[in-house]
């Protein structure tokens, strides 16, 4: 297996220190240098050509050509949040806590298609069917582009079409991601954002056809996605239960991915297998819907996943019929505040 070649920066010795034994232990990333201040840094990429580079923002003054930068500090804050976003970093982490997610973005380094700058995307899957992964999706943009964010919605379920349906978009006379077929290989940002249908509440849906499209595959989902990467400031990924070759175009891109699940037992089996399958145990962040008393609990969740739910929505009977009808929740309530919460925890450091 190949291993990404880093160049640390760290100000502090026993911090570099402990990065570098922790990156090397993995035997996907190895330290080939390390720098104690911008100079050296600097220095060390322009000699050795690394994969990527880990540093503290503060001892970057510019990106490295189109190198990946992994930004890590010690203590999260949002002045050095800021600060990696201005300098394009493909992340940023905290050390020590964020060191499984650094190891991956580090061990990804090599495979510089992956790591392309943009807006972040996040994903949304269902473990099992009727969870509300469309509900979750379709909220998610709704309550984003209420915040003011640019938000796109992609409806990977293509068969189905579930997230224009849960809209209320028109079926007829609408762009949809067939149209993409038409630009070829190059779909510029622009051209892929014309291709959206505007919801009234202001976030564009990159619509599916609603049937198979033969020409119409995983690539030019994965060329219109990293497209609206540049185009949007948020990207919602609504995926089909199924994973196949375009759920993991959708999954590729995504960081984190929501994985939607009921508060039973079923749910939380077909849960665990997903996680396993897709190799998604580290991005992966639990959405708890339609909790109601139940035998299992959210801190069944913490118990099952090694992580606690990111959001855990109350089951509402209102859902079921505005869904019917197209129609969103508004902010409000107990539901709608905690959606918007969930959107808010997925913008930080979305400017
Ligand atoms: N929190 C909730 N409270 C009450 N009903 C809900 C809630 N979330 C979703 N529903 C309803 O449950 C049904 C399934 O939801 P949804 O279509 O979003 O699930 P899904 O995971 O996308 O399903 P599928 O596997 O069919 O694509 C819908 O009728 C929806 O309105
Ligand atoms: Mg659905």
């Amino acid at each position: 297996m190949e291993v990404a070649r880093i160049v640390l920066g760290l100000e502090e010795h026993d911090v570099a220190e402990e990065v570098m034994h922790f990156l090397d232990r993995t035997g996907r990333a190895r330290v080939v240098a390390t720098a104690l201040d911008e100079r050296q840094l600097a220095e060390a990429v322009r000699q050795l050509e690394p994969d990527a580079v880990v540093a503290q923002t503060g001892l970057v003054a510019e990106g490295f050509d189109g190198r990946p930068l992994l930004a890590l500090e010690t203590t999260e804050s949002v002045r050095t949040l800021r600060r990696a976003i201005r300098l394009g970093a493909a992340g940023y982490f905290v050390w020590p806590h964020e060191r499984e997610a650094l190891a991956t973005a580090a061990a990804r380094a090599r495979r510089p298609a992956e790591i392309v700058a943009g807006a972040p995307v996040v994903a949304v899957l269902g473990a099992s069917g009727g969870v509300g992964a469309t509900f979750v999706a379709t909220h998610l943009a709704a309550m984003a582009a209420r915040r003011g964010v640019e938000t796109a919605l992609v409806d990977l379920d293509v068969l189905f079409g579930g997230a224009g349906a849960a809209l209320g978009a028109p079926v007829t006379e609408v762009p949809t991601a067939a149209d993409l077929v038409g630009f070829g290989p190059e779909i510029a940002p622009e051209a892929t954002r014309a291709l959206l249908w505007r919801h009234p509440e202001g976030f564009g849906v990159l619509l599916s056809p609603g049937r198979i499209e033969p020409d119409l595959g995983p690539a030019t989902y994965g060329r219109a996605i990293a497209a609206l990467r540049q185009a949007a400031s948020f990207v919602v990924v609504h995926l089909p239960r199924e994973i196949g070759p375009l759920s993991r175009v959708g999954l590729a891109a995504a960081d984190p991915v929501l994985v939607v699940v009921r508060l039973d037992v079923t749910s939380f089996r077909d849960a665990r297998r997903v996680l396993e399958s897709a190799d998604l145990a580290e991005r992966a962040r639990i959405v708890v819907n339609r909790a109601a008393r139940a035998e299992v609990t959210p801190a069944d969740v913490e118990r099952a996943f090694g992580r606690p739910p990111i959001a855990v929505l109350p089951v509402d009977r209102r859902v079921p019929r505005l869904q019917d009808r197209g129609a969103l929740l508004p902010r409000r309530g107990r539901i709608g505040r905690e959606l918007d919460r969930l959107a808010r925890t997925l913008l930080a450091g979305v400017p």
